[in-house]
């Protein structure tokens, strides 16, 4: 009886120690991959080069997803745009961060279609030679991840918690001050300046804009999706992309971006954004 019992003790133990299976390992590396890209300096030359400095096999070409509190984002180009090009580049006096890491704190993937991960970005601030100095802040992102056959990311579903209190956190400063305020609309004009041009020109120059942003409500970053200056705030950083895309988020308009949307609408049309009635994040030979 002894011995039989230290068996059935003794065999869950040498289970647990067996390795996961090979899509187990290979989810958990595209989802770290994909990360890692977000960390600074490797973010910068994605923000510079677009598309083809974004490796093959991370985002299959029709990757769509939403990204709570920001917005809906449909295809690899807008896929790849938000996840690389919002990822912070050190800027400012004093300089705010960026992130010097990104470390997966909670990882599962019960089949091979399916994952959920919560990841820990680190933001330090960035010496002249590009190595980290003092830890600011960090951001946390939890999702949900499907993947295609090969092992490509095409449908996720994402929230980042608090980006209200991480923006004071990383600015140094309370985001919502006026004079913080008024940077950000001072900022957005800049930059839309320099990106929103020629046929892209959505404000007849920096005073125009700056006239139209503060006649409009501020907004608040936990709610970005809305006609306000946080919304255009996120998106002016994407302009450098594809200005022809996306100047238009940051005009007057909102441009079909920064518009104010329908709570039941956005965050419950699953349909419309996956393209079918299945529910894309669970295995799909078990519940669904
Ligand atoms: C992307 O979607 C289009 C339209 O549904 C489809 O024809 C194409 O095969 C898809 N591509 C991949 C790589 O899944
Ligand atoms: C990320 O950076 C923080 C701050 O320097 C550090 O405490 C943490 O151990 C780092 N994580 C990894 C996985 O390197
Ligand atoms: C906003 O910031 C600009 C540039 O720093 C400054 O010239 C202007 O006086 C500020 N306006 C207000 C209302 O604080
Ligand atoms: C601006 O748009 C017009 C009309 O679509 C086009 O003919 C022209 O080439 C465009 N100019 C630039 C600089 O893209």
């Amino acid at each position: 009886m002894r011995y039989f019992l230290s068996v059935i003790i003794f065999i869950p133990a040498l289970l647990s120690a067996a390795s996961p299976p090979h899509w187990y390992t290979r989810n958990k590396h595209t989802i770290q991959k994909i990360y890692d890209l977000t960390v600074f300096p490797t973010n910068a030359r994605i923000i510079s080069e677009g598309a083809s400095a974004v490796p093959d096999g991370l985002f299959n070409i029709n990757a769509t997803g939403r990204v709570t509190p920001l917005g809906e984002f449909f295809g690899f180009q807008d896929s790849i745009e938000y996840f690389f090009g919002l990822a912070p580049l050190p800027s400012g006096v004093p300089p705010n961060g960026a992130f010097i890491n990104a470390t997966l704190v909670q990882f599962t993937s019960g089949c091979p279609e399916v994952a959920a991960s919560t990841v820990y970005f680190t933001v330090n601030t960035i010496n002249p030679d590009n190595t980290p100095g003092p830890f600011i802040t960090a951001l946390k992102q939890t999702a949900f991840w499907r993947f295609d056959r090969h092992g490509a990311v095409i449908e996720y579903e994402a929230w980042i918690p608090s980006l209200d209190r991480f923006a004071s956190a990383i600015n140094g400063v309370d985001f919502y001050g006026p004079e913080s305020m008024n940077g950000t609309i001072q900022g957005i004009c800049g930059q839309q300046a320099q990106t929103c041009v020629g046929n892209n020109t959505v404000y007849n120059g920096v005073e125009d804009c700056i006239a139209t942003l503060s006649a409009k409500p501020f907004g608040r970053l936990d709610e970005a999706w809305g006609d306000n200056v946080v919304c255009r705030s996120i998106h002016v950083l994407l302009t450098k992309f594809r200005p022809e895309v996306h100047c238009a988020h940051v005009g007057p308009t909102g441009g079909g971006k920064c518009i104010d949307v329908e709570y039941n609408d956005v965050f419950f049309n699953d349909e419309l954004l996956f393209g079918s009635s299945r529910k894309p994040f669970n295995c799909k030979n078990w519940d669904w």
